[in-house]
């Protein structure tokens, strides 16, 4: 990918950025001539990040930060501000999820799974987006899933979370609209991540019903930069029609 400026002088923060889809996008803002602001549980995972947007002559400021916990995200927005500004694009990327009958579910793992998926992008939007609304073409792309939009089973917790993060988006992208603040979401399908081993079926899950979830061209999987290339979209200029959307990239697993 060749560097380009469509970013110039955006202050973009994208969580989840140690890994999969929210490195790959981080790594391309970067690219593109934007600060980028990169959260993540994991250390090491943010170090590789760093190292890789480094390699390609971008400019990155990483925290390691819990997305569902509230005085590390004040923490983590307040020192990006006193460094920026402000913020231009947020991307709520970071989310588990792992595959499991309902009966298996506790009630500890479906908290943890709407903290993180849900409460974590509402914690970072909440504090994020005060210091927006004062930036030009300023929006927010949150990474929901075709499990937002239709239900799979052995995925109860994460459905759910999914689904209310895309309804989320839809409020604020009404409530906001008048303030020229935009929000949408993107909704992959199928990626190639450390995320999707959790999701690998055990022997006994019915085989019909994971086909559901399956695209029409068996064996297809994204890449994370497909999905990023999809963010970068959704955040620029071009895509400043597009308010409330669920933007479906699955290779037709809905269609
Ligand atoms: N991979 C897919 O097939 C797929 C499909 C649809 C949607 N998604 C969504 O895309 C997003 C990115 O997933 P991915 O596939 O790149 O997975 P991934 O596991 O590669 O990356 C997720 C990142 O989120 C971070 N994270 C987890 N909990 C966190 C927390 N509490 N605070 C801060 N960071 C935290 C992890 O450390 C990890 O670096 C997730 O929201 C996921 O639900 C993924």
């Amino acid at each position: 990918m060749d560097r380009s400026e469509r970013f110039a002088t955006k202050v973009v923060l994208v969580t989840g950025a140690g890994s999969g889809i929210g490195r790959a996008t981080a790594e391309r803002f970067a690219n593109e001539g934007a600060q980028v602001v990169a959260v993540d549980l994991s250390p090491q995972g943010l170090a590789e990040t760093e190292q890789s947007v480094a390699r390609a002559g971008g400019k990155l400021l990483a925290f390691a930060c819990d997305v569902t916990d509230e005085s590390a995200v004040r923490d983590v927005i307040n020192k990006t501000v006193d460094q920026f500004g402000g913020i231009d694009v947020l991307v709520n990327a970071a989310g588990i999820g792992r595959a499991v009958r309902f009966e298996e579910l506790t009630f500890g793992e479906w908290e943890r799974i709407l903290r993180v998926n849900l409460s974590g992008p509402f914690l970072v939007t909440r504090y994020a987006l005060p210091h927006m609304l004062s930036r030009p073409g300023a929006n927010i792309v949150n990474v929901s899933s075709i499990a937002g939009l239709r239900g799979q089973a052995y995925n109860t917790a994460y459905c759910a979370s999914k689904a209310g993060l895309l309804n989320f988006t839809r409020a604020l992208a009404l409530e906001f609209a008048t303030r020229g603040l935009r929000a949408n979401c993107v909704c992959p399908g199928g990626v190639k991540t450390p995320l999707v081993k959790n999701f690998v079926p055990d022997a006994g899950m019915e085989s019909h019903l994971l086909a559901y979830a399956m695209p029409p061209v068996p064996g297809k999987w994204g890449k994370p930069e497909d999905i990023a290339a999809t963010i970068l979209f959704l955040a620029s200029e071009e895509a400043r029609m597009i308010n409330g959307a669920a933007l479906v990239v699955d290779f037709g697993v809905l269609a």
